[in-house]
């Protein structure tokens, strides 16, 4: 139809014909770079700030086809699917820190001895590691190659809005490395007692009491479809609330859960991110070993631990700590000791 009438050059028709055409044509131009374009936006928010060429061939690295499920509509998740789905990757958010401190170093070896991850993926700002921990982790081959550095632009605004603390940019960060590449994902103070292989075959996994408190989102464990990822992170665009601390963190997505409890498998106990500090720095509880992980709140031992001498902990100090916690550190540097001939209480010169 298009060429019968085009070339009937020089027919007088031909000009406002011709100007039709080209003013259609030049509306489909048009519409398509919007469309274009608005995927570019569109896959800007969901994807990390910078990318690298490294990024995408670690992405790939994690795509299993078998973890490829790309909607979880009628997704059972109290029972689970029969096969993995999450990859055994772990992720880790380091921003404006390049220093991995001891407690951070005990942490990074509980995952690699207790959950034996594929990759540990380090997502950071500035990702210059250095220092006594990061030398001696990167000493262990076995460890250094699994750790994968992704850098990441530090945003100061969630959808146009400035955020209140450097840890709600950890809150949204998170959201979108699970969207990216699914695993699990655990705070700098978070101590993995045991594998998390069993939550790896579900679409999400989450520590929640199952009320009004929020999420215990300092572990999560999602692939990377999972429907709570976006729905929590889509919430920032019009429930976030800069000035409470733990708001659109872990409160707006236990709302969400309350309506919508298939969205995730709810753990309320194992995953220890319920507060522990008499348990953890107060008293001797051999019952830490029943659990998956815990959330060490260590950053709140200021206020939470006061009286105790210890500000913080080190190489030295956690030999003769009797609370629960020096168990659990002196567990990880014996295993060190014997695995890996590491000596925790020998300063590199
Ligand atoms: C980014 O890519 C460059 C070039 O491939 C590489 O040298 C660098 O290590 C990468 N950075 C990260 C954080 O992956
Ligand atoms: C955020 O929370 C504070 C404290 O509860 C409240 O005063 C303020 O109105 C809230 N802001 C928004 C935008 O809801
Ligand atoms: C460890 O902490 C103690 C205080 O608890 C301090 O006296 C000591 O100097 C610290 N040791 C090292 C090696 O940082
Ligand atoms: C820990 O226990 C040992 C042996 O029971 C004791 O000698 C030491 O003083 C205790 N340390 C602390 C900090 O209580």
């Amino acid at each position: 139809m298009f060429s019968s009438k085009i070339v009937q050059f020089g027919n007088m028709k031909f000009k406002s014909k011709f100007s039709v055409y080209f003013k259609v044509l030049c509306l489909f131009i048009f519409a398509y770079l919007i469309i274009k374009y608005s995927g570019v936006l569109l896959k800007s928010t969901t994807q990390l700030g910078q990318k690298n060429t490294s990024y995408n061939e670690e992405k790939n690295i994690f795509l299993n086809p078998d973890y490829e499920i790309l909607d979880f509509e009628n997704f059972d998740n109290i029972k689970g699917a029969t096969k993995y789905i999450v990859p055994n990757v772990v992720h880790l958010i380091y921003l404006k820190a390049n220093e991995i401190k001891f407690y951070q170093a005990i942490n990074i070896y509980s995952i690699f001895l207790n959950q034996n991850p594929d990759y540990l993926m380090i997502h950071c700002d500035d990702c210059s590691f250095k220092g006594h921990y990061w030398n001696q982790i990167n000493s262990i081959s076995e460890f250094r190659n699994k750790i994968k550095l992704h850098k990441v632009k530090l945003n100061d605004k969630i959808f146009g809005q400035k955020y209140g603390w450097l840890e709600h940019a950890s809150d949204t960060l998170r959201l979108l490395v699970l969207m990216n590449y699914g695993g699990m994902y655990f705070d700098n103070d978070v101590y993995v007692v045991k594998s998390l292989d069993k939550y790896r075959r579900y679409e999400m996994t989450i520590s929640w009491d199952g009320d009004q408190e929020g999420l215990g989102i300092q572990v999560l464990i999602a692939h990377r479809n999972a429907r709570l990822l976006k729905a929590h992170y889509d919430s920032y665009r019009t429930d976030y609330n800069n000035s409470i601390w733990y708001y659109t963190g872990g409160m707006v997505p236990a709302k969400i859960m309350l309506k919508h409890r298939y969205l995730a498998h709810v753990v309320k106990y194992r995953l220890g991110t319920q507060m522990l500090v008499n348990e953890l720095y107060k008293s001797v509880w051999d019952e830490w070993k029943n659990l998956d992980t815990i959330h060490l709140l260590i950053n709140h031992r200021s206020y939470l631990d006061e009286k105790s001498p210890i500000k913080e902990f080190n190489d030295t100090n956690i030999r003769d700590y009797n609370f629960t916690y020096g168990h659990m550190c002196r567990e990880i540097i014996t295993k060190l000791k014997t695995l890996y001939n590491i000596d925790f209480y020998k300063k590199s010169k």
